[in-house]
């Protein structure tokens, strides 16, 4: 439970000739490094089988960028929990901000998911983080601890699950936050899970990330962190020599 997290958000990018690339460039940098750290492809989903069956001789894992909460049914365009773990998924990220905005994904939605996921034996990654003006209102704690509670609502057991700090105003924006305000929330999340749940449930099987512009020159600030326990990447997880870089790193 103690390795780094590299997940890494492709979001609707890459063509299956440019993920191959990627994969045989990351593959070689983390096979000396498996035992340390743990890296997740989150390709879209027309990829995921193909992206799968790239990654047989990998130790690399697979993720999904959304699901439905749905078992089946007449819900055009949707995929469910079922699909995903069909597909070769273990993970599953649920409420990204991107999600958020554009598709109307609310608190409630989330929490509809992550019941969806677990109960079919998906580890979900659950983001939240403050837009800019919440940030400078001052509710950035408050609307971040409400993300997770309502997020978590009336679940009970799990193996494992993430959450993913990701300040909205740094994503994809070239210039994370300082490593040290990154940290002072994950101690908020932390606060947040101890009211939850019991403090050694808690560190046996939640896994803190942060999210927001990381890239190869600041990752070691974040993962440095003693209460950062890996990091969710965009942008520089989609370029060969960056992600290879931030392999080495990390680990
Ligand atoms: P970024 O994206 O690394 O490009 O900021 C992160 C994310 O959207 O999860």
């Amino acid at each position: 439970m103690n390795r780094t997290v590299l997940a890494c958000n492709w979001k609707m990018n890459l063509t299956l000739d440019a993920i191959e690339r990627l994969i045989v460039s990351a593959d070689r940098a983390y096979r000396k490094k498996d035992d340390r750290l743990e890296v997740i492809f989150f390709p879209s989903y027309t990829a995921l089988r193909s992206v799968h069956d790239m990654l047989a001789l990998s130790k690399i894992q697979l993720g999904a960028q959304d699901v439905f909460w749905e078992k089946e049914g007449s819900y055009t365009g949707a995929v469910s929990p079922r699909m995903l773990v069909e597909a070769g998924c273990q993970y599953v990220f649920l409420g990204h901000s991107e999600r958020r905005k554009h598709f109307g994904e609310t608190n409630e939605m989330v929490n509809k998911k992550v019941h969806a996921s677990l109960a079919h034996g998906l580890t979900p990654i659950i983001c939240v983080g403050e837009t800019f003006e919440q940030r400078e209102n001052g509710s950035k704690d408050a609307v971040i601890m409400e993300q997770v509670q309502e997020a978590l609502c009336g679940v009970k057991e799990f193996e494992r699950l993430l959450i993913a700090y990701e300040p909205v105003w740094v994503i994809g924006r070239g210039q994370a936050i300082e490593p040290s305000e990154a940290a002072e929330s994950m101690t908020t999340l932390s606060y947040t899970l101890r009211d939850l749940y019991a403090e050694d449930f808690i560190r046996d099987r939640v896994q803190l990330l942060y999210g927001g512009s990381v890239d190869p020159l600041n990752i070691r600030g974040f993962v440095d962190q003693s209460t950062i326990d890996g990091v969710l990447v965009g942008g520089a997880s989609m370029d060969e020599a960056k992600l290879f870089a931030m392999i080495e790193t990390c680990a």
